[in-house]
């Protein structure tokens, strides 16, 4: 079988359990649907997760929905067995988990249900957050994410309708910022950078969100390498 550059590099790469921390709009979801191909593992994104519960329409979807249109985390129990789901079905093989752990608690239980090999912490300024969600787009269709400058009309993808997400709203970007990332980053690296300690290997690592896409995509793959 003949193999792309791409993937020719990503059999290179070691670790596969892989979790992306980061603030909201830092290229998470972007980052991670990338190294999901180029790993040729399932890109896990816990805020995808909970919007097709709340798409669902069930009790677990009506009650995620409230705190994530408020810009909350929602609570503990839900999220960790909807993630701890999907994990489940995926298996130990490999992932990138995008979005989960946000807190120390989600990390602890984390912990408690796989082992991760490579933690990357994508930073992003709170400037260029606020930036990069006032201009996003999402299909209503597939989820696909554009900037409305670059992108007008209908999803590249699938045709469908792009549309804000009902969270993008200037005043709930800075509470997810405020609240989900700033207020918890520091306890979730120092839960890192003890477990990286106590393993003997360098766990946790930190790459710059700003830049083009495909700029940041190189930085990730040699902090993966
Ligand atoms: P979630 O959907 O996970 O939102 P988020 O973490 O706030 O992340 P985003 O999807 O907004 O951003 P991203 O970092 O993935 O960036 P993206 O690649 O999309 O969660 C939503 C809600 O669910 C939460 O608020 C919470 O309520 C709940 N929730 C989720 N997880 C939870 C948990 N573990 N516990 C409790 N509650 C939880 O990019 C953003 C934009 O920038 C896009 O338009 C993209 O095209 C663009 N872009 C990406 N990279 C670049 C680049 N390099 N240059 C320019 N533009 C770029």
């Amino acid at each position: 079988m003949v193999m792309s550059s791409a993937s020719q590099h990503g059999s290179e790469l070691k670790a596969r359990r892989i979790v992306l921390l980061g603030p909201p709009g830092a290229g998470k979801g972007t980052q991670a649907e990338l190294l999901a191909q180029e790993l040729a593992v399932p890109h896990i994104a816990a805020g995808d997760l909970l919007r097709a519960e709340v798409q669902r329409g069930g009790p677990l979807g009506q009650e995620a929905q409230g705190y994530m249109d408020r810009g909350e985390l929602v609570p503990h129990e839900l999220v960790v067995r909807i993630v701890g789901a999907r994990l489940a079905e995926v298996g130990r093989q490999g992932f990138i988990l995008d979005g989960f752990p946000r807190d120390l608690a989600q990390a602890e239980a984390l912990e408690q249900l796989v082992q991760v090999e490579r933690v990357i912490h994508l930073v992003l300024s709170r400037e260029e957050v606020i930036r990069r969600l006032s201009a996003r787009l999402v299909c209503a269709g597939c989820g696909q994410n554009y900037q409305h400058l670059l992108q007008e009309g209908r999803c590249q993808r699938c045709g469908g309708e792009l549309v804000r997400r009902s969270d993008d709203r200037p005043e709930v970007v800075a509470k997810r910022y405020d609240e989900q990332y700033n207020n918890q980053i520091e306890a979730l690296l120092h839960f890192y950078r003890e477990l990286g300690e106590r393993r003997g290997l360098a766990l946790l690592r930190t790459v710059s969100g700003e830049g083009s896409v495909e700029t940041v995509r190189r930085r990730l793959l040699e902090a993966l390498g």
